[in-house]
């Protein structure tokens, strides 16, 4: 009954403070599953220290720490081309872009922190190939006209897929949500322009940002998702107030932006398929190779290995800033401690 539900959040019981026994667990449980589904209902927000159903907690983590492990691994691609950029202007704006990907990566595994999920725990899945991170970033980068392609095509699923995440029910999701997608538009920004100069300039050029585009179109559609109907977890996540939309709704809404701006720069996507359906209002386009998905999911992409093995490197390198992290923070703790002694003294 609505005046039974309670008005505000109840929390998770501290840590540390033991159960009352099962009468009062089963009590706290009735009253936080009343609290969540009023929260669900009226599309509000679930944070860190509500009470929330254990496979709602499971879900988010799976998402969010996937969408961080993208962004990391994200990174590398396009890392990959820093030092062969073709200008000061152009390293520039790559570094900052790269830069960016990593600070997502951070706020990501920040919110995923918050459901109780240690980050060591996150990274040592995903050097140990045991989490998922995007299809998309299996493909190699070949030339520079696919740091356009990146910009524009990957980017542009990305800030497809991510606007409505925006509104995803659990508060720090949602929050870091908004600042990388304002990010991810400057990326798609500079992508574009990247292809556009190169589609204004010489016929060498021009064929260079087709072929990227021609190489990175179907693994961008893919990074979506599989079609709604092999989709599992979709449903229960748009009950949730999650994602907002299916698989194929969002991407049937970025083959409809990119055909109008594929004809700005003069190019043309590789699809002769894609046509908007008057009686669906919707969006169509080819036959996506589902079995290369699924294959790149597997671990069997073109460099599904390499990705992982040069995060495993990039980790042991950085072993010594996170030793030096952990010794700087003793040492404030201690000082800390000192002074407060100090203070109880005098
Ligand atoms: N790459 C890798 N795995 C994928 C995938 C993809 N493109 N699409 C789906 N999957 C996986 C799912 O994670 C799920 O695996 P699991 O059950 O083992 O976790 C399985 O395939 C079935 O897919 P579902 O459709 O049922 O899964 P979801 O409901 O979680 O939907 C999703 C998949 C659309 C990717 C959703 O998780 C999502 O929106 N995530 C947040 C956005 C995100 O992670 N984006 C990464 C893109 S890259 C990026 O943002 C970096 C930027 O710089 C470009």
């Amino acid at each position: 009954m609505a005046s039974q539900i309670l008005q505000s959040a109840p929390a998770e019981p501290a840590p540390g403070r033991h159960e009352q026994g099962p009468e009062e667990a089963a009590r706290r449980d009735a009253e936080g599953q009343a609290y969540f589904d009023k929260v669900m209902a009226e599309d509000s927000r679930i944070e860190p220290r509500d009470w929330m159903p254990p496979a709602y907690r499971k879900t988010l983590l799976r998402q969010i720490s996937q969408h961080a492990h993208s962004e990391i691994i994200g990174m590398q691609p396009e890392a990959n081309w820093i030092s062969r950029a073709p200008s000061l202007k152009r390293k520039a704006i790559l570094m900052a872009k790269v830069q960016d990907e990593a600070g997502h990566g951070l706020y990501l595994y920040s919110a995923a922190e918050t459901l109780g999920q240690p980050r060591d725990q996150m990274m040592a899945d995903l050097i140990a190939g045991k989490a998922r991170y995007s299809s998309i970033f299996n493909y190699p980068a070949r030339t520079w006209a696919d740091m356009g392609a990146i910009g524009w095509l990957v980017d542009g699923a990305a800030i497809c897929n991510q606007v409505p995440l925006c509104r995803a029910s659990y508060g720090p999701y949602g929050r870091a949500m908004v600042r990388i997608c304002k990010e991810e538009s400057f990326h798609q920004r500079q992508g574009f322009e990247i292809l556009l100069e190169l589609a204004r300039g010489t016929a060498e050029q021009k064929q260079m940002a087709q072929d990227a585009v021609n190489r990175w179109y179907a693994p961008a559609l893919m990074m979506f998702g599989p079609p709604d109907d092999d989709s599992p977890n979709s449903k229960q996540s748009m009950a949730w107030n999650i994602k907002r939309f299916g698989n194929d709704e969002l991407r049937s809404r970025f083959v409809g932006m990119m055909v109008e701006q594929v004809k700005v720069l003069g190019l043309t996507l590789p699809d002769k398929d894609i046509r908007f359906n008057e009686d669906t209002r919707k969006w169509e386009h080819g036959p996506l190779d589902w079995d290369e998905f699924k294959d790149v999911l597997a671990g069997r992409g073109p460099c599904n290995a390499q990705r992982l093995e040069r995060r495993r490197e990039a980790h042991d390198d950085g072993a010594w800033v996170r030793e030096a992290a952990a010794a700087y923070a003793d040492k404030q703790r201690a000082r800390q401690a000192a002074q407060q002694a100090e203070e109880i003294a005098a």
